[in-house]
């Protein structure tokens, strides 16, 4: 029993050093990064919405992997894991704020590439496709990752499904927080963001389908240069991963 103990507080430091920080990663985000700093020239990029459940990952693995020299992490939400990895990368600035907000585009300025994982479908005021305009003027490419709504011709606005649709289609339950009472208090307001309820990015918005993703993307004078579908998203039979790179065509003026 002693023994065991040595024997384990000895490997501790070993294990600890040989854990993968990537391991919490999805490989089909990861090789939308690889893809887009090899093949595209990416050389600095904007995480938008880069935190819950991944501590920022994406953007300290492009850093790890990728010849970056000016890279952001925007979130409206921080925590302590970030703040302590963030040091180690100098040419990394993390903005806490909405990326929807017309003062955090100026704040991240030109970019070689948006990184948009799992967060298109959340965005309302400005809304998923104003998000793509806003930023088409300001990064070289796109780079999205995102639950597709398939089996529909035309992207919906998933609240407007009613409650009992509406749950069939996202993969949380009415009991879980944030979605207790969603349908009571759709117009007070949160008090974290200052908007109604039915306006916040924590809950899901949209269902998008692919025609009209890469319909506006084609509107902004990009092109498609990688998509993958990775498959249906857990067990809700409208939603399917999508991966996609868009790349500008037209000259930034
Ligand atoms: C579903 S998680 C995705 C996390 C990570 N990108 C990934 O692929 O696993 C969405 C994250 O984006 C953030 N987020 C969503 N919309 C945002 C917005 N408009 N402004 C700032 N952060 C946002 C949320 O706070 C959360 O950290």
């Amino acid at each position: 029993m002693v023994f065991k103990r040595l024997v384990n507080a000895a490997l501790r430091p070993l294990r600890k050093a040989t854990v993968d920080p990537f391991a919490r990663l999805k490989l089909e985000k990861l090789k939308l990064i690889d893809f887009a700093c090899t093949e595209l020239g990416v050389k600095s990029f904007a995480d938008l919405g880069g935190v819950w459940n991944v501590d920022g990952g994406y953007t300290f693995y492009a850093l790890d992997k990728h010849m970056i020299d000016r890279a952001f992490l925007v979130d409206t939400d921080f925590n302590e894991a970030v703040s302590q990895r963030r040091m180690q990368y100098p040419q990394l600035q993390i903005i806490q704020g909405n990326f929807g907000d017309e003062r955090v585009a100026q704040q991240i300025g030109h970019v070689g590439a948006v990184f948009f994982f799992d967060t298109l479908l959340h965005q309302v005021k400005p809304d998923w496709d104003n998000v793509l305009e806003m930023y088409a003027l300001r990064a070289d490419c796109f780079i999205i990752y995102n639950q597709q709504f398939v089996n529909a011709v035309h992207t919906v606005r998933l609240l407007d499904l009613g409650e009992a649709e509406y749950f069939k289609n996202v993969p949380h339950r009415p009991s879980e927080e944030p979605y207790v009472a969603l349908f009571q208090k759709l117009d007070e307001i949160n008090p974290q963001h200052q908007r109604p309820w039915r306006d916040v990015h924590n809950i899901w918005q949209w269902g998008i389908v692919d025609a009209d993703l890469e319909r506006k993307m084609r509107q902004l004078g990009f092109a498609q240069r990688y998509y993958k579908n990775c498959g249906r998203f857990g067990n809700l039979p409208n939603f399917e991963d999508h991966a996609f790179i868009f790349q500008r065509t037209e000259q930034h003026s």
